[in-house]
């Protein structure tokens, strides 16, 4: 006897990507990471959740008449808000020193997270592009994520903020999976190095475990990417950068798959 297969809707994977310390490189990865993803054949949603000070839009050349605060102010549908500036890819643009930028509390942020992903079903992934700090209007949207990716440059201030970001991550007990990537990377060795370190910390003192994705040299192609406002790994597809973003990608894509596929069937 033929069985039906009950149709299921796959829910979008959610990724956050964060730092702790601002300029750390967080919308460089975000726009690269999710257009890898676009490469490998997924859809995607990226959302500048830098909220008042987002640049994705400014990062692919492009200036959207709607934006989040037109959504949250109930002016303009979520959707219609939607830019797509490359085949697979949708951004959802924060806006940059808007006098009208509603100011809002936690509870309506999680609020527009939940719709966010209610309403992203025709997406494979939603990335969201976190502000700096470590305020809860950054950690909120990384502790609702399924994959955090934390990026660090190999400097120890921003180590120490990577290092705080996790814990208050953590703390949130959300079951987020936290990652890794070092940024800017001048000295390989030494960016793997600071990587472990920080691992053994976060597993000594929080008991969390950390990815380490791997790591983006400094490439002065990304800074020409940025001036060019033509996101890097299609503006300079080869460069050390672009290659290393891809990579991380990858090998991001096939471990959340991995530990997702282990969850499930744990319970
Ligand atoms: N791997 C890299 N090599 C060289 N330059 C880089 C690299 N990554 C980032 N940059 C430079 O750093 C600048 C800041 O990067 P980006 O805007 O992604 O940081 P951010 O963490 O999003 O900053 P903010 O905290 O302001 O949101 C970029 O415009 C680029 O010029
Ligand atoms: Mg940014």
């Amino acid at each position: 006897m033929a069985h039906s297969t009950p149709s299921r809707v796959a829910l979008p994977r959610i990724w956050a990507v964060t730092s702790g310390k601002g300029g750390a490189g967080k919308s460089v990865v975000a726009l690269n990471f999710a257009l890898t993803l676009c490469e490998m054949g997924r859809t995607v949603l990226l959302v500048d959740a830098d909220e008042n000070l987002g640049k994705l839009d400014v990062m692919v050349g492009q200036s959207p008449a709607v934006r989040i605060p037109d959504v949250l102010s109930g002016s303009a549908d979520l959707d219609a808000a939607y830019i797509r500036p490359f085949t697979g890819l949708a951004i959802l643009a924060g806006s940059s020193g808007s006098l009208n930028y509603p100011e809002i509390t936690d509870m309506e942020r999680l609020r527009f997270i939940d719709r966010i992903a209610s309403s992203a079903s025709g997406f494979t992934d939603v990335v969201y592009d976190t502000g700096a700090g470590i305020g809860s209007k950054v950690v909120i949207y990384a502790a609702a994520a399924d994959e955090t990716i934390v990026v660090v440059n190999p400097e120890p201030v921003s180590v120490l903020d990577a290092y705080a970001v996790i814990k208050l991550i953590s703390a949130k007990n959300t079951g987020v999976a936290l990652n890794i990537v070092m940024n800017r990377s001048l000295a390989p060795a030494e960016s793997d190095d600071t990587a472990a370190k920080l691992q053994k910390a976060v597993r000594h003192f929080l008991s969390s475990d950390v990815r380490y994705l791997g790591l983006v040299p400094y490439d002065e192609n990304v800074g020409r990417s940025v001036v060019r406002q033509s996101p890097l790994v299609r503006a300079y597809p080869s460069s050390p950068a672009a290659v290393a973003i891809r990579t991380i990608a990858q090998k991001g894509l096939r471990s959340s798959v991995n530990y997702h596929q282990q969850e499930l069937a744990i319970v």
